[in-house]
């Protein structure tokens, strides 16, 4: 009862600002980086969504300024998902139940794409689930890179409009300007797609390795024939480095058939437990991350990708 009455004499007299029908980019917590720098370069105003957990572990969720009439932008990337989704949900109903025109969604990494089929009887498709949550919460979504394996498309799940910004430039800037005589190394068939395009836009040379999944945590990847390679700087490219296990067993690979230790590149910086720890006691020269994930490999901004993106759902 106390906790109700506290809320909702918060929510009747929100503290900053007014709605002026202006678009309002607003950050879940720990996405305040990115939607500062969003919002500086397409001159509008962010604000952080207040989030905190009652004592009985409920959620908390308040919009700082008024959203009527505005075309609202929640920012909020989604690993460690389950703890970020109903916040999330929670933000976005309240936005269009405060008269939100439109309520866009920049999730720069979109959880559970890898769960995107039943691999044992019984198992939830969280994939497809996810896809329909977001699809009823938001009316149209902005994402970097989604694991894309067996469902092709987004479309395939989402029913609003989805816009996929490929990292793939940027990552061939920084490989471009940072690695002279570079080879780039995808550990397994999946990770071609990311090191095709990097490798046709930096303009270097690149292998694809087979890997095969035995568990969560257990990978084995196929040793890499390197001979015509002696003298170039392997680059492990991948999307996502989440237990690190894949990149660092490519690593350990790449050094024992006598490459130099190679610098790792992932777009989406999950790192689960030990997993940078691991991968750079297996050899990595350097590990770089895009800021899909905040995390303090970041060196590479997806903000010159999304900002563009953002600008056009805005309109004139
Ligand atoms: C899956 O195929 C992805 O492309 C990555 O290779 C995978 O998610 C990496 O996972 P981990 O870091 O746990 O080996």
């Amino acid at each position: 009862m106390q906790r109700a009455s506290a809320a909702s004499a918060r929510q009747d007299s929100p503290s900053l600002g007014a709605s002026d029908g202006r678009p309002l980019i607003l950050a879940l917590p720990h996405n305040e980086t990115l939607a500062q720098a969003l919002a500086g370069v397409l001159g509008v105003d962010s604000a952080v969504v207040e989030t905190r957990q009652f004592p009985d572990g409920e959620s908390y969720v308040r919009l700082p300024v008024p959203t009527a009439d505005c075309d609202v932008v929640l920012v909020c990337t989604l690993d460690r998902p389950d703890s970020k989704l109903l916040p999330l949900l929670f933000a976005a109903a309240t936005a269009r139940e405060l008269g939100a025109r439109r309520v866009g969604l920049v999730a720069p990494y979109l959880a559970y794409m890898r769960q995107d089929r039943r691999f044992h009887p019984g198992e939830a498709v969280t994939a497809r689930g996810v896809a329909r949550l977001l699809s009823d919460a938001v009316d149209w979504l902005i994402t970097v890179d989604p694991h894309l394996h067996r469902i092709h498309d987004l479309s395939e799940v989402y029913t609003i409009p989805c816009t996929v910004i490929q990292a793939a430039p940027l990552i061939a800037a920084w490989v471009a300007r940072n690695v002279p005589r570079a080879v780039l190394v995808g550990p397994d068939e999946e990770s071609a797609q990311w090191v095709q395009a990097v490798a046709g836009l930096a303009e270097v040379p690149y292998l694809v390795l087979e890997k095969t999944r035995h568990g969560d945590r257990d990978v084995a990847v196929s040793p890499p024939v390197v001979e015509q390679w002696n003298g170039h700087v392997p680059v492990l490219v991948d999307d996502i480095v989440s237990t690190a296990r894949t990149m660092s067993v490519t690593v350990r690979h790449l050094i024992a058939a006598g490459m130099r230790p190679p610098i790792c590149i992932g777009v989406h910086a999950i790192f689960a437990g030990d997993a940078e720890e691991a991968l750079r006691s297996a050899g990595a020269a350097q590990v770089i991350t895009c800021d899909s994930v905040p995390h303090v490999t970041n060196c590479i901004s997806l903000v010159p990708a999304i900002a563009p993106v953002l600008r056009r759902h805005f309109g004139p």
